[in-house]
């Protein structure tokens, strides 16, 4: 009994022992603790390894360690933060960050740029914002910045860009403010830009690109202005680019395109057109352009072409005209760039138009049977056009029109006859069409140009004649003036021209 009380005794004098162990121990933890917070609050946490849980921005590196990390990517969380956060200072621990990332988790809740800490990163090559509200780009904003090569700034609603915003970043390459607000691009904004070869301004609002704006930028490679609301260029537009090689105007809202609007971008390859508004392009629209290789314009209204319109582009590779409302594709049309589609890899794409069936398209027959490109051949066997059921074809006193004369005198003698068609039948086509609306109007059903039978694809005597006018006109002035026709000597040579016709005729 006595053994028993002293077992107790003994067992329970050691577990207070072993409390007060445990107690000092915990003294001792909660001692560190505080330490560590008052060392910390003198010298501030280290940005990649931020304990506080309901901090405003957390950020993941690639290494912890203080002054060792090159990478950080940080998100602002809920709350938003202002300029003079004490947790700003925490970067001051990760001097030699080459990348940094900001991605915004709320709207609002980063609303500038933190310059302070950015200007401080010596060793900043890439700056990504993600997701801010950043308003206005003051002047100079970035600027001086000796080592950056990339700055990416997304969704940020961005409303305005003021003079000199970006200027002195000697490495800059890579400049990219996409999906921002943006509606105006002044001049001098981009400034002393040495090394800028991409400049991306997508998926913004700008409707107005002012004369000049881009004339710093000599050595650009790539412009890429998609899906704003772009309706003029002008010539100025794009003045000073002459190291441009792709331009991107898809989806703005251009209607038409001027005499020389590139003609500055003598090295331009690509262009780019699709989804715009385009119902006009004057006559020297490309010229300049002499080494375009694709020139893409699909998605537009155009519904002709002027006949000299790729005279200035010869070297086109790529024509892409799908989707218009084009009626009439002819064999002068094509003719500058007939030899790379013969000859090279090159495709022209015309589906989705309105070619009406008649013998200015037969050239697409014959370059269907001529062509080994298996893309080319595809491309036209997808062209389909619209036939005239008004005409009365008779095929018997009809010859297919020669798509590619190549003499004056074979011009004049490859004269085609063709019988219009008679009035009543007309009518009747259209009372038919009046009378019941439910049927198809039939007129707008297209066929592929390729399957047409030989001798379908004609041209009622007018549309020949006025067809060979103007190719007569030019031979002519060709032959006679060396090419020169001037609108006087335009004017003579079709009074040249009527009488080789009298003379054709009598013969
Ligand atoms: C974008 O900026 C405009 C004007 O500065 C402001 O009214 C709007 O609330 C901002 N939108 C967002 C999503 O931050
Ligand atoms: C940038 O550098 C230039 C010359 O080196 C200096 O004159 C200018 O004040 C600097 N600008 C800023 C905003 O630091
Ligand atoms: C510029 O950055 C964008 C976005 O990261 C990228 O898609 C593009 O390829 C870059 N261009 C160059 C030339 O580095
Ligand atoms: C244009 O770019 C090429 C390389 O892309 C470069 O060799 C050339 O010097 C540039 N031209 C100008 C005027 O900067
Ligand atoms: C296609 O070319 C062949 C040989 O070059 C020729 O015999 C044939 O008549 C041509 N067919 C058409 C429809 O042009
Ligand atoms: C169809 O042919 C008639 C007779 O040649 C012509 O007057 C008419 O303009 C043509 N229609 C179209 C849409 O070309
Ligand atoms: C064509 O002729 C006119 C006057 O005759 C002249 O002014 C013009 O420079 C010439 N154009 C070409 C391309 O020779």
């Amino acid at each position: 009994m006595e053994s028993a009380v002293q077992y107790l005794l003994l067992a329970l004098a050691l577990a207070s022992v072993q409390i007060s162990y445990t107690e000092s121990r915990l003294n001792e933890k909660r001692r560190d603790k505080t330490e560590r917070r008052f060392y910390s609050n003198q010298i501030k946490d280290n940005i990649c390894d931020i304990a506080d849980r309901d901090s405003k921005v957390h950020c993941y590196c690639e290494n912890t360690e203080e002054k060792t990390a090159t990478r950080a990517d940080c998100w602002v969380f809920n709350g938003g933060i202002d300029k003079s956060d004490p947790l700003w200072a925490s970067f001051n621990t990760q001097p030699f960050l080459e990348r940094l990332t900001f991605n915004v988790r709320s709207n609002g809740a980063l609303k500038f740029i933190p310059l302070q800490v950015i200007k401080r990163l010596k060793r900043l090559q890439k700056l990504y914002i993600h997701y801010a509200d950043l308003g206005k780009i003051e002047k100079k904003t970035f600027s001086n910045m000796s080592a950056v090569r990339e700055i990416i700034l997304m969704h940020d609603n961005i409303t305005e860009l003021d003079f000199s915003s970006f200027t002195n970043l000697p490495s800059l390459v890579n400049l990219t403010i996409k999906e921002n607000k943006v509606t105006e691009i002044q001049r001098d904004v981009f400034v002393d830009l040495s090394s800028l070869r991409y400049l991306d301004l997508s998926f913004n609002s700008i409707n107005l690109a002012h004369d000049g704006c881009f004339e710093h930028l000599t050595i650009l490679n790539d412009l890429i202005l998609e899906a704003n609301s772009i309706t003029i260029l002008t010539r100025d537009t794009f003045r000073g680019l002459a190291n441009l090689t792709r331009l991107d105007l898809r989806s703005n809202k251009l209607s038409m395109i001027g005499d020389l609007t590139f003609t500055e971008l003598w090295n331009l390859n690509e262009l780019l057109l699709d989804n715009n508004k385009l119902k006009y392009l004057s006559e020297r629209a490309f010229d300049g352009l002499v080494l375009l290789q694709k020139l893409s314009m699909t998605g537009n209204k155009l519904k002709s072409i002027n006949e000299g319109l790729l005279e200035g582009v010869r070297g086109l590779e790529l024509l892409d005209l799908r989707n218009n409302e084009i009626e009439h594709f002819t064999y002068e049309n094509v003719k500058p760039i007939i030899d790379n589609l013969k000859m090279k890899t090159s495709v022209l794409y015309l589906s989705g138009n309105k070619l009406m069936c008649d013998c200015h398209i037969s050239w697409i027959k014959v370059l269907r049977n001529e062509t080994t490109s298996d893309i080319l051949q595809a491309a036209l066997d997808d062209i389909t056009c619209i036939p005239n059921y008004s005409e009365d074809y008779e095929t018997n006193s009809v010859t297919e029109y020669d798509a590619s004369p190549k003499t004056v005198s074979e011009v004049v003698t490859s004269t085609m006859v063709h019988q219009i068609n008679n009035d009543e039948q007309l009518e009747g086509t259209n009372q038919a069409l009046k009378t019941d609306p439910t049927v198809e109007p039939f007129i707008k059903e297209q066929l592929p140009i390729v399957n047409m039978p030989s001798g379908a694809l004609l041209c009622s005597r007018e549309m020949v004649q006025n067809k060979e006018d103007s190719l007569m006109l030019k031979s002519i002035g060709k032959v006679l003036w060396g090419g020169n026709a001037s609108s006087k000597l335009r004017v003579y040579s079709s009074l040249v021209l009527k009488l080789l016709f009298l003379l054709a005729i009598l013969k």
